[in-house]
């Protein structure tokens, strides 16, 4: 069957302005959408610029928008659309574009770096155990941060950064923050929720839930962020509850 995608095409070395290309391909309703914009490369326009790596929703590169909601180009599937319209393939939005689908990615490793992400492990060694061991329970306090990979799509689709404050630091900052601060083998929680209570951290959120909607690995991010919201309040503001 044939199928059309409308593709955002801007290179800011020979363009002025973005404009879209509409191709027209012969795909299957099982064809990932990567495969459709892989055949329109090798087989149309092999300037077609975009990222991927490891096709298999596990590097996160091939973050795209699909009919204007973030995804993994590798994970949707033409039948997951109304195949019979155009599907409209843009850059996630907010990233600046490299070119066409490429954008830069640098706001959103900045974003990451304001939480101090580096591992580094605090809790003293029980020297029966000769390693830090967590039980099932500890563990999945984090299972849901741990899934992350780093795609974007939750900043592409959050409205605070989107409409409200751009200098937000995010769903993911957050995500990777919780995941230390309820992580039974540190002891720097306190310090990295000082962190993110800053301006444009944790409580510029105001949970629309577009970061668990578009969220590829299906992390429940708005529920990680509230439950640091309490924790936040719970330990270093007592006397407010
Ligand atoms: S190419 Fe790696 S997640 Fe899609």
């Amino acid at each position: 069957m044939k199928v059309a995608l409308k593709i955002y095409r801007f290179n800011p070395e020979t363009d002025k302005e973005p404009h879209y290309d509409t191709f027209k391909i012969e795909a299957n309703l099982n064809d990932r959408i990567l495969d459709c914009l892989n055949k329109i490369r090798w087989e149309q326009d092999s300037s077609l610029a975009y990222r991927m790596s490891c096709a298999h929703g596990i590097c996160g590169s091939d973050a795209v928008s699909i009919n204007g909601t973030p995804a993994l180009a590798c994970q949707k599937l033409v039948k997951d659309y109304d195949y019979t319209q155009e599907l409209l393939i843009e850059p996630l939005k907010y990233f600046p574009i490299i070119k066409d689908l490429t954008v830069d990615i640098e706001p959103f490793f900045q974003r990451i770096k304001v939480i101090n992400p580096n591992f580094q492990l605090h809790a003293p060694v029980n020297p029966a155990e000769k390693e830090r061991l967590q039980s099932i329970e500890e563990r999945s306090k984090i299972d849901d941060a741990v899934k992350c990979i780093l795609c974007g799509c939750c900043v592409a689709a959050c409205p605070v950064i989107l409409e409200q404050e751009p200098k937000f630091i995010g769903p993911a900052a957050i995500l990777r923050a919780q995941k230390y601060i309820f992580d039974s083998r540190r002891n720097d929680s306190k310090e990295r929720m000082q962190i993110i209570e800053k301006p444009y951290g944790i409580w510029s959120c105001k949970s629309y839930y577009m970061c668990t909607i578009v969220c590829p690995k299906k992390i429940k991010v708005t529920e990680e962020i509230l439950k640091t919201k309490k924790k936040i309040i719970a330990e270093l503001h007592p006397k407010t509850v």
